[in-house]
């Protein structure tokens, strides 16, 4: 299965995905998370992404597509995915459909997870992210069971820099600025499906699988 997960930040995607590779035993493609490692690791990619994110603004699409591509020839692949975070804008969804179609492969299914502002900036104030297997947490609604250690791999847990207040309006600004062209791209191909994302992350793990197994 090839799935799209789309959503403001803070909707729940990257905790959604992770949660749906282990259960889907697919691959997990966070655009967010690559070019977090390539700033962490300072490759040029990630030195020029670097300042792009930190104003809560799109990476350019040369360095996205050169990254995804590059993640789309690995071999996992091949047994399906789960892409959180890209497409983001109707040039990237035209982009991902001709990389997929240059490897005879598209998208089944895209969920839009659909969260309100308050929770939105409830969850996104309280995340706490491991630095070393990028496992998610929050402070309040998913504390670790030691603070500041990953539950999985004992790695520090740390807030991300694009987490402050005035980022996270520029990120949802950017978001809404795009969403709705991306919304009718995917709806007038019948394969978007919304999904409500406020409630616990277990409830909507359900909906999301429950309504992809209709789509295998
Ligand atoms: P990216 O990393 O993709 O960030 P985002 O889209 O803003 O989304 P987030 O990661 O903030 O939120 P999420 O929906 O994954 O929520 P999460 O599961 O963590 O992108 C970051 C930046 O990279 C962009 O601003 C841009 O600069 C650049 N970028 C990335 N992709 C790009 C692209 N395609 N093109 C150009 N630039 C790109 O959950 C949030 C918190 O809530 C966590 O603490 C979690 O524990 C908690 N939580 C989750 N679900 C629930 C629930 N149901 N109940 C209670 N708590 C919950």
């Amino acid at each position: 299965m090839r799935i799209v997960l789309l959503g403001p930040p803070g909707a729940g995607k990257g905790t959604q995905a992770k949660a749906m590779a282990r259960e889907l035993k697919l691959a997990h493609i966070s655009t967010g998370d690559l070019l977090r490692q390539n700033v962490a690791q300072a490759t040029n990619l990630g030195l020029e992404a670097k300042d792009y994110m930190n104003k809560g603004l799109l990476v350019p699409d040369s360095l996205v597509t050169r990254m995804l591509e590059e993640r789309f020839a690995q071999p996992d692949v091949k047994n399906g995915f789960i892409l959180d975070g890209y497409p983001r804008t109707i040039n990237q969804a035209r982009t991902l459909d001709s990389i997929l179609a240059a490897r005879a492969m598209k998208i089944d299914v895209v969920f839009d997870l659909d969260s309100s502002e308050p929770v939105i900036i409830q969850r996104l104030s309280g995340r706490l992210v491991c630095r070393k297997c990028g496992a998610l947490f929050h402070k309040t609604n998913m504390p670790a069971k030691t603070p500041g250690v990953c539950d999985q791999c004992q790695g520090e847990l740390y807030q991300r820099d694009d987490d402050k207040e005035e980022t996270i309006k520029k990120r949802l600004a950017v978001y809404r600025k795009e969403v709705a062209a991306l919304l009718e791209y995917y709806r007038s191909a019948k394969i978007l499906t919304t999904i409500s994302a406020d409630e616990d992350a277990q409830a909507v793990l359900k909906k999301i699988i429950e309504t992809a197994k209709k789509f295998r």
